[in-house]
């Protein structure tokens, strides 16, 4: 089986072919196509949903050959470009003008239907402007090949992303999932089974990193380089010294919601409490900016802080859960952590748990996890399938705000 995925969920733009072997249970990537915004968002310290539209309606078609030349096709004369039908992409302005002009181009490989079995979307949860330009290419280029499509969850992709790794996944299974749009607990029973056990109340942990950092002068997204910062810090100076260093300071922040006896999380305070201690020590030391000292020990200390709150948060999940899990999968964006996986690894050690996580290329966003996701609902028969022309087709939306739970 064959699957050619399209994300475009936020600011990453991607397309991979992915091949399932039911014989050996193993995945296949034979095309990854991946185009970062970061660039252009960097400017403005987080993602601008119409600027992200515009970014993928542009990156699509390029991803798209560049991933078609690694597959093979059936050479046919039936696609020409007086019958091919633009209607889906007469919303997407970028999106229509870059597919025309590959077009004039009479060898595309557009022209030509992949050896591929279906299409896969990302069509939720997401900022719905950049949802539209990869659920529109999707029906555009079903309707062209006569492919059937599959509507497909981020999240449900993100949890999928492990299997890359690790081809089996037995349940029941607890999942962490912290990116800069999410930070859940999922109870999962089986493929398709999900149950949020707990999610944050305001900001995700990635939308945190990327907050701070900005409050502290890093610049977009923060996570790497407050983690960058927080492990030099670690590597140079001993535990001790460091406390020491804050103690003179004054530098300690809260643990949200750490005691609480529920697996509900929250970092928006710890997020105004970096704004106060900053614009404290600014008022004290009669600075306009931050030494770099004091910026890598508020890194440090934000970074301790957000690993015993998800510490914490998994001892209750895994003691207030009558199922004994065996296996934590924790994904999403901020798995990229190193400091936070090597906790999480040795809490998995001590509590018996395998821990299953994406190797580092498919932690943050990308198309493969999506065509995996698409792999596992059509083996657990959960998907829909879904046939061009017909009414679920035509009238399929994204749903920005499509929970696990509603799968
Ligand atoms: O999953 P992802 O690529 O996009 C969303 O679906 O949100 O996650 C992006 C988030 C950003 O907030 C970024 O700052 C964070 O992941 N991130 C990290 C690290 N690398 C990326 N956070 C902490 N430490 C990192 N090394
Ligand atoms: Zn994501």
């Amino acid at each position: 089986m064959r699957i050619l995925s399209i994300e475009t969920s936020c600011d990453e733009t991607g397309i991979s072919i992915v091949e399932y072997d039911k014989n050996t249970n193993k995945y296949k990537i034979l095309a990854d196509s991946l185009n970062s915004q970061i660039d252009i968002h960097k400017e403005f310290g987080g993602v601008f949903p119409m600027m992200a539209k515009r970014e993928h309606g542009n990156n699509l078609t390029d991803l798209l050959t560049s991933c078609l030349h690694k597959v093979s096709s059936s050479d046919t004369s039936s696609i020409n470009k007086e019958n091919i039908n633009f209607d889906f992409l007469s919303r997407e302005k970028e999106l229509e003008e870059k597919v025309k002009v590959e077009l004039d181009n009479k060898d595309s490989l557009l022209y030509k239907i992949p050896d591929i079995d279906y299409v896969a979307v990302t069509r939720g949860p997401g900022l719905e402007p950049a949802l539209w330009v990869g659920l529109s290419f999707a029906k555009f280029l079903c309707t062209l090949w006569q492919k059937p499509m599959l509507g497909i969850n981020h999240m449900e992709g993100h949890i999928s992303s492990v299997l890359m790794e690790s081809n089996v996944v037995n349940f029941p299974t607890l999942a962490l999932l912290i990116s800069g749009g999410h930070t859940e607990l999922v109870d999962i029973e089986n493929w398709g089974k999900y149950n949020i056990i707990g999610k944050t109340r305001d900001d995700a942990i990635g939308e945190a990193y990327d907050k701070v950092a900005r409050i502290l002068g890093l610049s977009y997204p923060g996570g790497p380089l407050i983690a960058g910062r927080a492990k030099k810090l670690r590597e140079m100076v001993s535990d001790k010294e460091i406390q020491k260093k804050k103690d003179s300071f004054s530098i300690k922040l809260p643990r949200p919601m750490m005691k609480t006896n529920d697996m509900d999380l929250s970092f928006s305070g710890l997020k105004t409490a970096v704004l106060y201690l900053a614009r404290d020590l600014k008022k004290n030391i009669n600075t306009e900016t931050l030494s770099d000292e004091i910026v890598d020990l508020i890194c440090h200390e934000f970074e301790n802080s957000v690993m015993e709150v998800i510490i914490s948060k998994l001892n209750f999940a895994n003691r207030a859960n009558e199922r004994k899990y065996k296996n934590l999968i924790v994904a999403g964006g901020v798995i990229a952590n190193e400091f936070l996986k090597e906790h999480i690894n040795m809490w998995c050690e001590d509590n018996n748990l395998h821990f299953l996580k994406p190797d580092k290329s498919l932690a943050t966003d990308n198309a493969v996890m999506i065509a995996l996701a698409a792999i596992v609902g059509l083996n657990n028969n959960y998907i829909d399938i879904v046939t061009p022309g017909s009414d679920d087709f035509i009238n399929m939306i994204p749903d920005g705000g499509w929970s696990l739970g509603n799968i």
